[in-house]
């Protein structure tokens, strides 16, 4: 919490730097400052004015060619089945860290940070694995964890306990760490210490390329629909920048806790930004121009 109130501080800090001096600047030159946007809009696009409607002549979801409408269609639900299935995967590996169901910031902070204080066994222990031995054998386990997993104990304690209450799941054959062997119940018996840097590099660069791609197809597809331009520009860059905040949040989380809120900050904004394009964009390829939502002006869309 400490960390938080730093960070909420610093935040405050750096926005008071940076924000109000121009507007001081420009209040005292008389002459009104032109918004950041209408300077940007007018700039960079054929729209004079920054309330309109951005519309491509000839281009847009609706007046597109069934062909393109169904191939659109097909990549834009397959991508929607594939955000579910990646928040229902973050459910079940993520959200079980802490031992509790659904995704929570200590969850995100056992997966990159750790839990520093004790070994996955013991966390597993008085988690999701808890039903699976009673106490007293769970607690035996829990010792020799702490004691730093002695080899000696292993064919006298630890091996019969694992024989009778664990191998049925964990052995050679399954995709969970086989506990047959003293070296695998002795990695699980080290002090966590969350993602370890290859780790990091390898999904990082993995998470990056390829999601870039997702959103670059989805913004492309979503930058051909009618849109006020304004918000069609959030709406196409947020994803990326969010992406960007998300994958930097689980190094500066392995080091610093608290940095987790933007793991769930990131994930949150990408996700929300890109429903909000796949709905828009199947929407006007598929629905009367009268259904659409938000409601466009009529003129605006001339
Ligand atoms: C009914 C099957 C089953 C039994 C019995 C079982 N486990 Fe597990 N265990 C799993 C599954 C499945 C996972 C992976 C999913 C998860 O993390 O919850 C797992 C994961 C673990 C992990 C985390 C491994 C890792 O590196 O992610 C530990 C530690 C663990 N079990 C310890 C134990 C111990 C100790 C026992 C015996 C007291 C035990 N388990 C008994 C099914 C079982």
């Amino acid at each position: 919490m400490d960390h938080l109130l730093i960070l909420l501080i610093a935040s405050a800090v750096i926005a008071f730097a940076f924000w109000p001096r121009c507007r001081k600047q420009c209040a005292a030159a008389t002459k009104p400052h032109p918004s950041f946007w209408k300077t940007l809009l007018t700039t960079h696009s054929l729209n004079q004015e920054n309330d309109m409607i951005d519309i491509n002549p000839g281009t847009t979801l609706a007046r597109l060619s069934i062909t393109y409408k169904v191939l659109f269609t097909g990549f834009l639900l397959v991508i929607g089945v594939g955000l579910m299935m990646a928040g229902m995967q973050i459910m079940l590996t993520h959200g079980k860290a802490d031992g509790k169901p659904g995704v929570s910031i200590n969850d995100i902070v056992y997966s990159y940070y750790g839990n520093r204080s004790g070994s996955k066994l013991e966390s597993m222990l008085n988690g999701s694995m808890k039903a699976m031995a009673p106490d007293e054998e769970r607690f035996a386990l829990i010792q020799w964890a702490r004691d730093e997993a002695p080899a000696k104990d292993w064919p006298t304690k630890i091996e019969p306990i694992m024989k009778q209450y664990c191998v049925s799941c964990h052995n050679a054959e399954a995709t969970i760490p086989d506990f047959t062997k003293l070296a695998n119940v002795q990695k699980v018996a080290e002090v966590d210490q969350g993602a370890s840097i290859g780790t990091l590099t390898r999904v990082s660069h993995i998470h990056l390329f390829g999601i870039s791609f997702i959103f670059l197809f989805v913004g492309w597809i979503f930058g051909m629909s009618e849109y006020k331009l304004k918000w069609k520009l959030i709406l196409i860059s947020t994803p990326f920048a969010f992406l960007i905040i998300d994958v930097m949040s689980w190094w500066l989380t392995k080091y610093i806790p608290v940095f987790a809120w933007f793991t769930m900050i990131g994930g949150f904004g990408y996700s929300l930004a890109s429903t909000v394009m796949i709905f828009t964009a199947l929407m006007q390829m598929w629905l009367p121009r009268e259904m659409w939502w938000p409601k466009w002006e009529q003129d605006e869309t001339k």
